[in-house]
């Protein structure tokens, strides 16, 4: 086994996420899929997401991993790292890890990420905070899909349809890689051509 590095995401169609410190559709299906999705694992959540859990604790059997830049900051039942490279070093090598945002943490940790888990609400709200659109991005592709679900009655947003969607990070191609030849290597090309020709 090796160590995997998740994102789990809830959006709208917009990829926004959140709200003056809020989610923006409350929907009690996806809360019973995120925590069946990490229960028992490690999550990384920034301080700001830690803070708009109910009393600011964190989430019970999981590992936290809380982010925060802040060196006197501390939060019974969670770990503390002061930046991605210390979050990531925390991590056990067989860990099945969650990055559970927000907005920040999946911008600075998706680059680890091979797996993003997104619950896609089928609706737009007023939004502060954005996931990246993984369906614009060249690096993933979805691999899954999950759909055709309404909130019900008492379970949130009553009537918002909603999917879960699994993208997996796309390894570039050797097209993509490029040859490592670049202009530069061209450049140097055309000059030696050009001084072969003088000089011989
Ligand atoms: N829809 C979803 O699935 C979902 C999931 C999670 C969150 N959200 C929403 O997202 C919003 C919060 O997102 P956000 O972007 O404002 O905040 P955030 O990512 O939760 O936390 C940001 C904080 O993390 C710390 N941080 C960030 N980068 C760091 C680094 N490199 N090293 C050390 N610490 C670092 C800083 O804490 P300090 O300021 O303490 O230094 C920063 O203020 C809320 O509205 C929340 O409801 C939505």
């Amino acid at each position: 086994m090796s160590r995997t590095l998740s994102a789990i995401v809830a959006v709208c169609d917009d990829w926004g996420i959140g709200r003056e410190g809020d989610m923006l559709v409350t929907n009690r299906a996806d809360m019973r899929h995120f925590v069946r999705c990490t229960k028992g694992h490690t999550v990384i959540l920034g301080r700001k997401t830690l803070e708009s859990f109910p009393g600011g604790r964190p989430l019970k059997d999981r590992r936290n991993i809380v982010l925060t830049r802040d060196a006197s900051f501390t939060c019974a039942g969670a770990e503390i790292a002061h930046s991605v490279d210390e979050a990531l070093s925390l991590l056990g090598e067989d860990e099945n890890a969650w990055v559970i945002g927000g907005a920040e943490i999946y911008r600075q940790l998706l680059p680890h990420c091979t797996r993003a888990v997104v619950t896609k609400n089928h609706c737009t709200r007023a939004a502060d905070t954005f996931f990246p659109n993984l369906d614009g991005e060249k690096s993933w592709r979805p691999v899954e899909t999950d759909g055709g679900y309404v909130i019900q009655p008492g379970e949130g947003d009553e009537g918002v349809a909603f999917e879960f969607v699994t993208y997996e990070r796309v390894e570039p191609s050797d097209a993509d890689k490029g040859t490592g030849y670049s202009w530069f290597d061209v450049a140097v090309d055309v000059v030696s051509t050009a001084l072969d020709h003088v000089v011989g």
